[in-house]
C-alpha cells in the first residue's frame, strides 16, 4: 500500500475510535475497505451485527437498503453510508406505492408478503417478513399453511426458493442487473477453460445459470462451501468483490470470476461507489446519514425482527 494509502487507513481508524464507530462492510466491497472493516459479511450477518453493536455510529460500507436495515434495527445509532447514491436495481424495481397498489387490487388473495432484504424501508414496512439469500428457504418454509405468498422483488431468488421448497408463490418481476448479465454461454465458456472447477452461483442468477452450478448460495455460504469442498478451483458467479474475501480467507484455493458476455467479471456499480476516502469523510462529518420516518421504521422493524427470530 502507498504512503498515502497507509495515511488514509490511519485516518479512518483514528476517526473510528474518536466516533466510537463500527465499520460494517458487505462482501462486494473493495479489498481496502474489507481489510479495515470490523465485520465483513452477507446481508444476514450484517443485519445481526447492526442489531447487536454497542457502537454509537455504524459506518455501513454497502448499499442504501443495507444502511436502512441497520437503522431499522438500531434506531438510536447514527448510521452513515459513504455514498448516498449507492442504491440497488433490485430495490428500485419494487417501489412501495406500486406494491401497495398491487396488494389493493388483489385483496381477495390476502397475500402473505415475503420481501427479500434488497428493498426499501417502505417496502419492508408493508411486508409480513423479510428474508435474505441466506435464509429465504427457511423463511418460506415457516410461512403459515394455506396463505398465498407474494415474494418481492427478485423473481430469480423467488423461483429458486420455489424449486427448493415446492411452495407456490406469486413473484414480483424484479431482478438484479448484475446477476442477470451472467449467461449460460458465458459460464459454459469459462468451464471449458477450468474443467475441474466447481461453479458457485448466487441465487439472483437466472435459472439457466443456476442449473449449471454445483452450489447455489448466499455470499456468506460461498466461503464455507469453498473452504470445505475437496475441489481446488472455483468459478464464482456473483459480484467481483466476493473474490477479495474468498482469496483472503481461503488462500490455498483458486478463484475465477464468472464472466458475462461483455466482461471478464462483474462489478455492481452501486457497491463500487464506496471508497476509503468517502468512508473517511462520512466518519468525519457523520454525513450522509440514513434517516427513516419513525412510523415506517417501526413497521419495518417488526418484519425484520421476525426474520431475525426465525433464522436463529
Ligand atoms: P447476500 O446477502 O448473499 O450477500 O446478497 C446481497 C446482494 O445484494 C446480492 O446481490
Ligand atoms: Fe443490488 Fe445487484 Fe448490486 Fe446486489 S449486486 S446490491 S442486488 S444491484
Amino acid at each position: 500500500m502507498s504512503a498515502t494509502g497507509k495515511d488514509l487507513v490511519e485516518e479512518v481508524l483514528a476517526l473510528k475510535r474518536e466516533r466510537n464507530a463500527v465499520i460494517l462492510a458487505h462482501n462486494y466491497q473493495t479489498a481496502d475497505i474489507q481489510e479495515l472493516a470490523d465485520f465483513v459479511g452477507d446481508s444476514l450477518g450484517l443485519s445481526y451485527k447492526a442489531a447487536e453493536t454497542n457502537a454509537d455510529v455504524i459506518a455501513f460500507c454497502g448499499v442504501h437498503f443495507m444502511g436502512e436495515t441497520a437503522k431499522i434495527v438500531s434506531p438510536s445509532k447514527t448510521v452513515v453510508l459513504p455514498d448516498l447514491d449507492a442504491g440497488c436495481s433490485l430495490s428500485d424495481s419494487c417501489p412501495a406505492e406500486k406494491l401497495q397498489e398491487f396488494l389493493d387490487a388483489n385483496r381477495e388473495k390476502n397475500y402473505y408478503v415475503i420481501a427479500y432484504i434488497n428493498c426499501s424501508a417502505a417496502v419492508k414496512a408493508i411486508a409480513d417478513v423479510i428474508c435474505t439469500s441466506g435464509n429465504a428457504v427457511k423463511i418460506v418454509e415457516s410461512t403459515p399453511a394455506g396463505r398465498n405468498i407474494l415474494f418481492v422483488p427478485d423473481q430469480n431468488l423467488g423461483s429458486w426458493v420455489m424449486e427448493k421448497t415446492s411452495r407456490p408463490m406469486d413473484l414480483w418481476r424484479g431482478s438484479c442487473y448484475v446477476h442477470v448479465e451472467f449467461t449460460r454461454d458465458s459460464i459454459d465458456r469459462i468451464r471449458e477453460q477450468y474443467p475441474e472447477a466447481r461453479v458457485v452461483a448466487h441465487p439472483e442468477c437466472t435459472q439457466a445459470v443456476r442449473l449449471l452450478a454445483d452450489e447455489v448460495c448466499s455470499t456468506e455460504k460461498m466461503i464455507s462451501y469453498c473452504r470445505n469442498s475437496p475441489a481446488r478451483e472455483f468459478i464464482i458467479v456473483t459480484e467481483s468483490g466476493m473474490l477479495n474475501r474468498l482469496r483472503r480467507e481461503v488462500p490455498d484455493k483458486i478463484f475465477v470470476p464468472g464472466p458475462t458476455e461483455l466482461c471478464s467479471c462483474s462489478d455492481c456499480r452501486y457497491m463500487k461507489l464506496n471508497t476509503l476516502e468517502k468512508l473517511r469523510d462520512c466518519l468525519a462529518n457523520l454525513q450522509p446519514e440514513i434517516l427513516i420516518p419513525e412510523d415506517i421504521r417501526v413497521k419495518a422493524e417488526s418484519s425484520v425482527r421476525r426474520m431475525l427470530e426465525l433464522s436463529r
